[in-house]
């Protein structure tokens, strides 16, 4: 890569609140599988060791799948690259595809709200910055529509990656679509939610999205979904 460019990816990584960047030589983003498939997305040349940086220089300005007609800006993920905890949605939003930034509209709002508010109450220092946040898919599908299988499946691959280098003790998968890209199921949230799975070796607690509960009349799964927050945060923090 060019300087410029590099300047570029750089200026960019900054932009999504990520401060240090960790550059490890002779690994480049189109390096040999790193072994293991997750049980949903199937993996494909993932390379091993590879940090943030490397993901996000593989995906370039990507043109991989159609999702990249509409999009203003691609949301890659946001927080510390060493997080013990990972929250993965379905898709950038209106808001996200406007700023480059996961989860900043109304349900990113709630979220943060439900992190912090829940570490708080259980007396865990915690603030949105200290996690990693990504989704499914890097582009807004069209009027917010849900993933399809295809664009799930390219796009997973890096998923699946940015999950690899970071290494977190636990993930949070929000929503329906990140269940199904990372855990294979077809189960509806309302029956695995509050439940441990793995992502390879990684426990994963399955909860609600937080478009889902700003909903007004889901009371009660806000409330499932605190106490799945908080059997979470225990786990990763205590
Ligand atoms: N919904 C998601 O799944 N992800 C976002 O980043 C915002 C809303």
């Amino acid at each position: 890569m060019d300087a410029e460019r590099l300047r570029r990816y750089l200026e960019f990584y900054q932009d999504l609140g990520i401060k240090t960047l960790y550059r490890r030589p002779g690994i480049g983003g189109q390096g040999p599988g790193a072994g293991g498939q997750g049980p949903g997305i199937v993996e494909q040349g993932a390379g091993a060791g590879e940090s943030l940086f490397d993901i996000l220089t593989d995906i370039g300005d990507c043109r991989r799948c159609r999702l990249h007609e509409g999009r203003t800006k691609i949301v890659f993920g946001v927080g510390n690259e060493h997080a013990p905890l990972v929250f993965v949605g379905e898709g950038p939003g209106a808001d996200e595809d406007a700023q480059g930034i996961p989860f900043v509209g109304r349900a990113g709002q709630l979220l943060t709200q439900m992190i912090e508010n829940t570490a708080k109450k259980e007396g865990i220092p915690l603030r949105r910055e200290d996690v990693y946040i990504c989704n499914v898919v890097k582009c807004r599908p069209p009027e917010n529509r849900t993933p399809e299988a295809d664009e799930m499946e390219i796009c997973g691959q890096f998923l699946n990656r940015q999950l690899a280098a970071i290494q977190p003790k636990a993930i949070c998968v929000l929503g329906g679509t990140a269940v199904r890209a990372l855990l294979g199921q077809k189960e509806g949230v309302t029956k695995l939610r509050g439940r441990w799975f793995r992502w390879r070796d990684i426990p994963v607690m399955v909860t609600y999205h937080p478009s889902y509960l700003l909903r007004a009349y889901n009371v009660e799964p806000k409330r499932e979904a605190w106490e799945d927050l908080k059997k979470l945060l225990h786990f990763v923090y205590d």
